[in-house]
């Protein structure tokens, strides 16, 4: 990822980076990264998923292809761009503009609801979680797959994360928080990389939480 020197805002560094967010991306994290998130929530063909910060739909084009309809939702209208380009017209595929604290999805009508790497972006953890509960079914599953809590600090300053990642513990207990019924955490036995623009070079592990409304 390149040093994007004077962006202001979360926001707007996603909307410069969206059209080459797919390559960016391949360089950060495996496409395993998706394979299995899918099997945590253990998808089944014709379910209703919701991919939380879609970005340009690495984890929709999965379930898609895994025969489930997705709703995709992001903030950014350059990503939802994308994710038009490259999904539009699929007679499974919505994508949506909105918040992770606010979505703009009707309450218990989703089977699996997903965020990747979309956590440590938001400005209220618990109030995504507490999303990913609304929306779900009642028997819904939610898995969200993000990294560990670091100490690289051109993360928050280049790449304008808000949070230097999280202690999957404290976010298992966001999900018991917000009323989810059985939780689980763990390593996903993947890594995000990413090099600063002076060198340093990052690799952080990955963690899931899988959870059950
Ligand atoms: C690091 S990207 C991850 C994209 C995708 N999930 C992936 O794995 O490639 C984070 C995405 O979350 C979106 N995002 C960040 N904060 C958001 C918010 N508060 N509401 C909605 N989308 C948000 C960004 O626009 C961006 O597309």
């Amino acid at each position: 990822m390149t040093f994007m020197k004077g962006m202001e805002s979360s926001a707007r560094y996603f909307d410069e980076v969206a059209g080459e967010w797919d390559t960016l991306r391949k360089g950060y994290f495996r496409d395993e990264v998706r394979e299995k998130a899918a099997e945590l929530a253990g998808v089944r063909q014709g379910e209703r998923a919701a991919d939380i910060g879609a970005g340009t739909g690495f984890l929709t084009e999965a379930l898609l292809g895994r025969g489930l309809e997705v709703v995709a939702v992001d903030r950014s209208p350059a990503m939802l761009a994308e994710l038009e380009r490259k999904f539009g017209g699929r007679p499974a595929f919505r994508g949506l503009s909105g918040e992770t604290e606010a979505l703009p999805i009707e309450t218990g009508t989703i089977d699996c609801s997903f965020a990747n790497m979309v956590l440590h972006h938001v400005e209220s953890p618990e109030a995504m979680i507490r999303e990913f509960f609304r929306i779900l079914k009642p028997g819904g599953r939610a898995v969200l797959t993000d990294f560990e809590r670091h100490g690289f600090a051109f993360f928050l300053t280049e790449y304008h994360d808000r949070w230097p990642g999280f202690h999957p513990g404290d976010v298992e207990a966001w999900f018991r928080a917000a009323g989810f019924a059985s939780v689980e955490e763990g390593p996903l036995g993947e890594i995000c990389q990413a090099e600063s623009s002076e060198g340093v070079r990052a690799m952080v592990p990955i963690f899931f939480v899988r959870a059950e409304r």
